[in-house]
């Protein structure tokens, strides 16, 4: 019996049965690997049925505004995702009269779909024999041939993507490829893999030559650098109504398109947050009208290659003089109406508890 024979007979037996694998709607699919190119099936499910209850369709998300788009993604993560999904949206719209492309060069030359992305629309919608490769399949198939060279370099995922190619059922591609991420995520898990139940047990070279924990290998990754985000939430009282400021993040840096407090950013962290911020933004606020302030504790925020270390400085002031500040300003009732990222918009909901009350 084929190797691969087995894993998919088992797939069938024992996939999980998800809202994206009962649909051969090529949106859909798409919509789902996006959210699971960084995010785990549990976590990302509310939000792949939040995001297709809300955009049923190409259309429906190409005439979405990216304001509204980034608020349906937030709590997600790694936004230009969701930045990169509304363009292709508005391409597929514009370049390919609103109809999903149905080839894998079409589909690859969308913004924000890769190799992995086009191998699984390619297969999963139109039963094409594209292989993906993703960190699950790469552990799999490195436990499977015994694979010792390093999963994180190129020529060891080009290898592994030869031998896929050759490999791949060409009836049922997308079962395939499926069949190998589900035994990943709930088989050939990274530590305590549950090796007697495999239904790849009898060929894996790792379990037979006992170096299932050694087994993938991965080349040793940098210290992660640190960055500090000080953050200061400005209340200011005008006619009875409670204003504070914000401003739109741009450049090629994280959560490009969300919004975000005055923000001062540094390698180290500062001594005297408050007297820094004063000193660069002279002319909007002054010491002299500090009514109340408070500082939040340090917050830190894993990323894939940094580590942000964030702190939020509320200062309650007499008055801010906005034409001095280059963000804008806006009404405190319809602060929560903006896109924020995650670490953000759980802070503001400790703030919302501790200091609402009291001072807004
Ligand atoms: N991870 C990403 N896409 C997946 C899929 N279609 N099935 C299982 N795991 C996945």
């Amino acid at each position: 019996m084929d190797v691969f024979k087995n894993l998919i007979r088992w797939y069938h037996k024992n996939k999980r049965d998800l809202p994206w694998r009962r649909t051969s709607d090529p949106y859909k699919i798409w919509v789902s690997e996006i959210i699971l190119q960084q995010t785990r099936v549990d976590q990302g499910m509310e939000y792949y049925i939040r995001i297709i209850n809300r955009y049923p369709d190409v259309n429906a998300l190409a005439n979405a505004a990216e304001d509204e788009v980034l608020k349906t993604w937030q709590g997600l993560g790694y936004y230009s995702r969701a930045r990169n999904m509304l363009l292709s949206a508005r391409e597929i719209e514009n370049k390919h009269s609103g109809h999903f492309p149905e080839n894998y060069c079409d589909i690859r030359n969308l913004k924000g779909i890769g190799d992995y992305t086009a191998a699984a629309i390619a297969s999963i919608a139109f039963n094409l024999p594209y292989p993906v490769v993703d960190g699950n399949v790469l552990r799999v198939i490195s436990r499977l041939e015994g694979i010792t060279d390093p999963i994180d370099s190129a020529s060891t995922k080009k290898y592994i993507l030869n031998l896929l190619e050759e490999k791949i059922d060409k009836k049922l591609p997308g079962d395939f490829n499926q069949a190998l991420m589900e035994l990943g995520a709930l088989i050939c898990t990274p530590s305590n893999p549950r090796c007697i139940i495999c239904p790849l047990n009898v060929h894996c070279n790792a379990y037979h030559t006992g170096r299932i924990k050694q087994i993938p290998v991965k080349t040793k990754k940098q210290a992660k650098k640190i960055r500090y985000f000080e953050y200061f939430i400005i209340l200011v009282r005008e006619d009875n109504k409670w204003f504070t400021f914000l401003e739109k993040r741009s450049g090629e840096d994280i959560w490009k398109g969300l919004y975000q407090f005055p923000l001062i950013e540094t390698k180290s962290l500062l001594q005297n947050p408050i007297e820094e911020f004063f000193s660069r933004n002279k002319g909007f606020i002054r010491p002299d009208d500090i009514l109340e302030q408070y500082t939040s504790k340090m917050i830190s925020h894993i990323l894939t290659h940094r580590i942000i270390k964030a702190r939020f400085q509320m200062l309650l002031l007499e008055s801010a003089d906005e034409e001095f500040y280059e963000g804008f300003k806006v009404d405190y009732k319809k602060l929560f109406s903006y896109p924020f990222p995650r670490l953000t918009d759980r802070y503001l909901k400790v703030f919302v508890e501790k200091f609402e009350k009291k001072f807004v």
